[in-house]
């Protein structure tokens, strides 16, 4: 598969769970985005951009604690992603959501004064040339926040994703995943070598779903990919044996995520 055959594949799971996202997911995530955006220090009129915006929570949040005087620019590869975010604004005048992928960010050097990536980092296949472009945006003096997922070990959430992914034809793409940045240091020492110096701060986050079928509908497309459907169902059950004791009942994992934090010291 060429790269940018890979890209389009990768894309099309991201615009195919887009609503479903914005339906289940993006709730369940808010105590992690707010984490995020306890550590950027955003302030009033500061420029920021939002990595992987996805549908928009990150970005929304940012536009109001900018206010008016600043903005927020939201760029994510996927198209139904964006039309969700873009349907999510109320009256925000300060945001903009655009086409665009953090391997090529679409603004001029030095532009923002805070760069943030929410649970985005682990997906992007070029993290060098990620790197180099989140170091190249941000103003003298500005910040970078990500943050990612640990290990499945770590991760309730990862754990059932990986479980079903180990039954799925290869992905095209090696090295990415959700746990891919469970061990953040290789992309930090690419940050590092772009002029961005960061430390890792850990907290740990509950996400419930009510039902197996549910948490398998919401979580498991991300690394299933293109299984058949005789292959889903003997997944389905493999993972509900492993990894859901309780029978039809909710369940909640707990979840690491690492803070990549620009350290300003
Ligand atoms: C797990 S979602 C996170 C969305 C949002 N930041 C949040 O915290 O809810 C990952 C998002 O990253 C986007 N994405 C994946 N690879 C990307 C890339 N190379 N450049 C920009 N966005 C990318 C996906 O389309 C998806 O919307």
């Amino acid at each position: 598969m060429t790269n940018e055959e890979n890209q389009a594949w990768r894309t099309a799971m991201w615009d195919a769970i887009s609503e479903r996202y914005d339906r289940e997911l993006d709730l369940r995530f808010r105590p992690a985005q707010e984490a995020l955006l306890d550590r950027s220090g955003l302030g009033a009129n500061q420029s920021v951009l939002d990595i992987g915006t996805g549908t928009g929570s990150v970005a929304i949040a940012a536009s109001h604690a900018v206010g008016d005087g600043g903005d927020v620019t939201g760029i994510d590869v996927s198209d139904g992603m964006l039309r969700i975010a873009d349907r999510r604004l109320i009256e925000e005048t300060n945001i903009m959501f655009r086409k665009g992928s953090v391997e090529e960010i679409p603004a001029v050097d030095n532009a923002f004064d805070v760069v943030l990536a929410s649970l985005v980092m682990m997906f992007v296949p070029d993290r060098e040339a990620a790197a180099r472009e989140i170091a190249r945006v941000l103003k003298p003096g500005g910040r970078f926040v990500a943050s990612v997922w640990g290990s499945p070990e770590e991760c309730g959430l990862v754990k059932f994703q990986a479980l079903a992914g180990s039954f799925a034809p290869e992905q095209p793409t090696p090295g990415i995943g959700p746990s891919a940045l469970a061990d953040p240091l290789p992309f930090q020492a690419q940050l590092l070598d772009a002029g961005v110096d960061t430390d890792v701060e850990t907290e740990e986050f509950d996400i419930e779903f009510e039902t197996f079928d549910l948490a398998w509908d919401t979580i498991a497309t991300v690394t299933i990919g293109d299984l058949e459907p005789s292959g889903v169902a003997e997944a389905k059950r493999a993972v509900q044996d492993a990894l859901w004791p309780n029978g039809e009942g909710p369940q909640t994992f707990r979840n690491v995520v690492r803070f990549i934090v620009e350290n300003k010291g």
